[in-house]
């Protein structure tokens, strides 16, 4: 196995904790504290000159960064606070027309993004939750099976957030494509973990955020729009960032960027955007195929490890299909997930699938050991921590 390891020490976390929770916060590159501070001092001298030397711009900056990591085209991605805004924006290009009116997504898509599915039935569409199995993935073919000429739009997890199980879309596209739907893809647990490439996928909408796998802390969020999507469609959700002349001040203005920005609405998050450069200048570095490489490494090890234990994890076993993090049921998962926090072994709890275990390239083999080593002792002893 490539050793990333050397990479650690770029990552102040990991000298104090066993951190493997990077499918929720990826751990802090030592480099963002530097760029926060430029950010601090470019306020502080530049002021409002800033915008005109760099911050306008400044989303696209991050866009290339982001488009070099998802396999996507030049100004083809744009920057927003949350992934569920992201989607926002994607389903604000499109109408239920006739009989088409269907959004299909799954019970397994983030709660988040399904509110705002449900809030669509407002404007007149249906919506068709695919359910998922007992081990919690939900198969494509079962997906592409929803699917049919009422399908106005497909909206799935690339990656099950609670399983981890990767969603094969392939499938799910050529049939969205061949009745006439649009497809949003979540990528927001395989961007940075697996590699992705949405040109090759054929996606019409690939959502995500840097901070998670893209060690970008929060408020980065993207949107890709594919060429052929953004030439026949505007959002409905938009704004003057997305035009040519913006500082025209211009109620009738029509002409909208060729770049990511035309998915844009409002005044970005400039300080969030200077957080996530240096941990997408990492990701870059390394290269997802290496990353995918190491955790796959890591996934089988953490499930010898729970079958060596003797416990139950309720995805699928197969690492070839999970996407970074293994979840282990333990007797009172919850008080152990906050035992090991205190402990500083850090890792988090989600109803249904008990601990996430989250390694990513800055994890070492034996962190895997001493994190189920400590998980094992502290189911034996029962000895939680106070108030867990
Ligand atoms: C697959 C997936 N989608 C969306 C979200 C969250 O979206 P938002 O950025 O709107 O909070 C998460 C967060 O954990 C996620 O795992």
């Amino acid at each position: 196995m490539d050793d990333l390891t050397r990479w650690r020490d770029e990552f102040p976390i990991l000298s104090r904790t066993v951190y493997m929770i990077s499918n929720s916060l990826g751990a802090m590159p030592r480099a963002a504290a530097q760029s926060l501070a430029e950010y601090a001092d470019t306020w502080a001298t530049r002021g409002v000159r800033a915008w005109e030397e760099r911050w306008w711009e400044m989303a696209g900056e991050l866009g290339a960064r982001i488009e070099a990591i998802i396999g996507a085209p030049a100004g083809s991605v744009s920057m927003h606070e949350n992934v569920t805004t992201a989607e926002a924006v994607a389903l604000s290009c499109i109408r239920p027309d006739g009989p088409r009116r269907r959004i299909v997504c799954t019970a397994m898509d983030f709660p988040s993004a399904v509110y705002l599915y449900k809030g669509q039935r407002d404007l007149g569409f249906d919506l068709d939750i695919v359910p998922a199995l007992e081990d919690l993935s939900v198969p494509a073919d079962r997906i592409a099976a929803a699917i049919d000429e009422r399908t106005a739009a497909v909206c799935l997890s690339h990656v099950l957030f609670r399983s981890s199980y990767i969603v094969d879309p392939k499938p799910v596209i050529e049939k969205a494509h061949a009745v006439g739907a649009v497809i949003v893809l979540d990528g927001y647990q395989s961007a940075g973990i697996i590699p992705v490439d949405v040109t090759a996928l054929g996606v019409d909408f690939f959502v995500g955020g840097c901070l998670k796998w893209l060690c970008g802390g929060p408020g980065n969020a993207f949107l890709y729009t594919a060429p052929w999507v953004k030439a026949k469609t505007h959002p409905r959700l938009t704004g003057w960032l997305s035009r040519t002349d913006p500082f025209a001040f211009d109620i009738d203005a029509a002409g909208v960027r060729d770049d990511g920005m035309a998915m844009m609405n409002g005044t970005p998050a400039i300080p969030a955007y200077y957080a996530a450069l240096p941990g997408l200048e990492i990701i870059r570095q390394v290269g997802v195929d290496r990353i995918r490489a190491a955790s796959r490494a890591m996934t089988r090890r953490l499930l010898d490890l729970v079958d060596e234990h003797g416990y139950r994890s309720v995805a699928s076993r197969d690492p070839e299909r999970l996407a970074g993090t293994v979840a282990v049921d333990v007797p009172e998962a919850a008080r152990v997930a906050k035992t090991l926090n205190a402990r500083d072994f850090v890792v988090d709890y989600r109803p249904g699938v008990g601990i996430r275990l989250s390694p990513h390239f800055y994890n070492a083999m034996d962190e895997i050991d001493a994190m189920m080593g400590e998980v094992d002792r502290i189911v034996r002893t029962k000895a939680y921590a106070p108030g867990a």
